[in-house]
């Protein structure tokens, strides 16, 4: 198979042809849908009729945007390497690279490809693999073959755009405020979205898409590219006058962070590229592939309270027994302990990096607590923020050289608080010791790992370097230690909220927190973006008080919990002052969420494409297409009067459905003047669901309807 010209990779209905005659490496020729078997001058044939001519005013060969873009060969976009020799002979010899293959292996769905280049004395390995579920994931790995050091100052991974790719849309936010969707025309020259905070951050692109113009979520030809990694990153997508647009993912590296010795290597992490007729189809490829992993959190996600938002710092015994016996009364199954049941953190100002039971608010140890829970039937689980430091603490006051730092001064604080050096091992030895302790003593299944700044500064006392790449992958070696030690461990990824979603963090951690804001108008958007990336049930989604802590707005609990539902369903709520029909609500919300979890955790996540941006419908549809849980959103006042109609995604279009809306808990069935057409039901085809819809009940504004939907049969031909 390597002898052929162009090789075929397929997988999950992907196709990705590899022209393997360009200058130095292969090039991609198309990434997208899968072409079928085709026979070897076929594909030769395709590659050859893209080759692009010699032009007036260029060079004399033609760059190609090949799997590693090269200046030595043409290309005169963004190359893939830039670094240069920092020592023996000139500093900064070996800046442009001509790195051509000497080695290729191929499957039906993978690559491995060697570069080599005797002049600079560098060598790349690169990994293509086309998963079972569609996408595309790219690794590199630089290698020093000289005998001095060579800095790495940026190694980029490419995938190209097809011609049709004339619009880009990326995520950006704050907290609070995550994941909030923006457009432009891609024109000619390069946009980047970056993170220098260390962690993705609040802002976080976590796709950034290429695609038709008006693409949505399920219409569109659109491509999109992600880095599994939670440090700094440089996400782009450029368009020239010479060549095809392209992708590109890369980590962002601080000067003189990667700096190669004599035979030694620089991993880039993955890079995942997913493409769709539609976000719904993008999305699906990273759904299930992560579904497949063997670590993948199990269907029945056990419905969560949080104390933060019920209780912040005022944490008391008998008070929260008495939200346990609430918690376990409405069906919740795990138990949290938020922030401050630690040494001196009786506030945001003091106590991080101190990981010890406050005697002075638990006098008895969690112990009391830890068996209330347990006794109940729930898991605990704990928050942590392990690569954090208050200044006023024992552990800064001991250890100020362990704080990331640059020219001998400490950074700018942010919420009172430092980074700690886990890249240290000294540091990391320390806050293992710590955590392995507290898993050791209490019956702790469940960490909240939290991350609450960024980082600006980020070098380390030990190296005098940046250390920002180290640190990251320091809090992944710590994760799996720990998860190591303490079989069945869970963990969270939040991040002041929703700062640290990615791929690279979802391999060592089991769920993510989407957002600080619990307030489900904001939620519906959140969740909707998170959800590219996330299948429902790594996103942590929390009913939180009728009175939303983060945005002053009220909201009904049938909105609050219908929002919730398409996700891990928690509570973060002081149950003790909800109403006794509350909590017979909330018990009824629940049962639904338990009833359909399985479903939530392994069927099909859709958006509906419709015309109003007042309407919001989203579903899950089973993974057997049994049935499927739909709801319908209302954000604002509609638009029309009555109101549109619904179109229903992802059913099959030849089967025959029931489709009713659900009366109790969801108790928002409308307002309009004249019943609903359909509110005792119907029967109706796929097709007719998707092409004609049904009219959508007049709701209030930030009202919700649930919509059940149930195979009946086959439609007659
Ligand atoms: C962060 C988290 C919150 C909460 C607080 C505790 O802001 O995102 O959910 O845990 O810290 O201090």
């Amino acid at each position: 198979m390597a002898q052929q010209n162009t090789l075929h990779l397929r997988g999950g209905g992907t196709s990705v042809l590899v022209d393997r005659t360009t200058p130095g490496v292969p090039a991609i020729v198309h990434w997208g849908p899968d072409l079928g078997d085709l026979a070897d001058d076929v594909l030769d044939d395709i590659a050859r009729g893209v080759r692009p001519q010699r032009v007036s005013g260029g060079l004399d060969e033609t760059g190609r945007l090949t799997l590693l873009p090269q200046e030595a060969f043409g290309w005169q976009g963004t190359p893939a390497l830039l670094g240069s020799r920092l020592s023996g002979g000139t500093a900064g010899s070996d800046f442009s690279s001509a790195l051509v293959m000497t080695a290729l292996e191929a499957t039906a769905s993978a690559l491995r490809l060697t570069a080599q280049d005797p002049a600079t004395r560098l060598r790349l390995d690169l990994e293509v693999d086309v998963t079972p579920t569609g996408l595309v994931a790219v690794r590199a790995t630089l290698t020093n073959e000289g005998d001095a050091d060579y800095e790495v100052q940026d190694l980029g991974l490419t995938l190209p755009l097809p011609a049709s790719a004339r619009e880009v849309a990326d995520t950006t936010g704050r907290h609070l405020r995550e994941r909030h969707p923006q457009r432009h025309p891609l024109s000619v020259g390069r946009y980047v979205r970056e993170s220098r905070r260390g962690r993705p951050g609040s802002d976080a692109t976590l796709l950034l898409l290429a695609g038709e113009p008006g693409f949505g979520f399920e219409r569109g030809l659109v491509h999109g590219v992600h880095l599994a990694w939670s440090g700094n990153h440089s996400l782009s997508v450029e368009r020239s006058q010479n060549a095809p647009s392209a992708l590109r993912a890369a980590e962002l590296l601080a000067p003189g962070e990667v700096v190669l010795r004599p035979g030694a290597s620089y991993s880039t992490p993955v890079a995942f590229g997913s493409w769709g007729r539609g976000l719904n189809e993008l999305s699906s490829r990273f759904h299930e592939h992560l579904r497949r992993r063997p670590q993948h959190p199990s269907a029945d996600r056990p419905v969560t309270l949080n104390t933060w938002e019920a209780v912040y710092f005022e944490q008391d015994l008998a008070h929260l027994t008495r939200l346990a016996d609430l918690a376990a009364r409405v069906g919740v199954e795990r138990f949290v302990l938020d922030d401050g049941w630690f040494s001196s953190r009786r506030d945001d100002t003091a106590g991080l990096g101190d990981w010890t039971v406050s005697p002075e608010v638990w006098p008895d140890g969690l112990a009391p607590l830890v068996d209330h829970v347990t006794g109940l039937g729930m898991q605990f689980g704990l928050w942590v923020e392990p690569e954090m430091v208050n200044p006023d603490s024992d552990l800064a006051r001991a250890h100020p050289d362990w704080i990331l730092q640059a020219r001998g001064v400490w950074p700018a604080s942010a919420r009172q608080q430092q980074v700690l050096d886990l890249s240290n091992e000294e540091a990391f030895d320390h806050i293992l010791r710590a955590l392995d302790a507290l898993l050791g003593e209490y019956a702790i299944s469940y960490l909240k790992w939290d991350h609450n700044r960024d980082l600006v500064e980020g070098g380390s006392t030990v190296t005098g370097r940046s250390a920002v790449h180290e640190n990251t992958l320091a809090v992944y070696r710590l994760m799996d230690e720990l998860k190591r030690r303490h079989p069945g461990l869970e963990i969270e990824s939040c991040a002041s909220g929703g700062s640290r979603v990615d791929l690279g963090v979802i391999e060592h951690t089991d769920r993510v927190w989407a957002s600080d804001t619990n307030d489900p108008l904001e939620r519906l958007t959140i969740q909707k973006y998170t959800g590219l990336l996330l299948p429902p049930e790594l996103i942590g989604a929390h009913i939180g008080a009728p009175h939303a802590h983060t945005t002053g707005r009220h909201h009904t609990l049938p909105f609050r919990a219908g929002v919730a539902l398409f996700g891990h369903l928690g509570v973060e709520w002081d149950l003790a002052s909800a109403s006794a029909d509350e909590l017979g609500d909330l018990t009824a919300w629940i049962s639904l969420y338990r009833e359909w979890r399985d479903d939530i955790a392994t069927g099909a996540l859709v958006h509906a494409d419709l015309a109003d941006d007042t309407m919001d419908l989203r579903g899950v549809v089973a993974r057997d297409g049994s049935r499927a849980l739909f709801v319908y959103a209302q954000t604002a006042s509609a638009q029309s009067h009555p109101t549109g109609r619904l179109t229903f995604p992802g059913l099959d279009a030849a089967a025959t459905y029931r489709v009713e809306p659900l009366a109790h808990p969801a108790s928002a069935t409308g307002v309009g003047q004249s019943p609903l057409g359909w509110r005792d039901g119907v029967v109706s085809t796929g097709a007719a669901l998707h092409e004609i819809g049904l009219q959508a009940p007049v709701l209030l504004p930030e009202t919700l309807a649930v919509i059940t939907v149930t195979r009946v049969g086959e439609a007659t031909p």
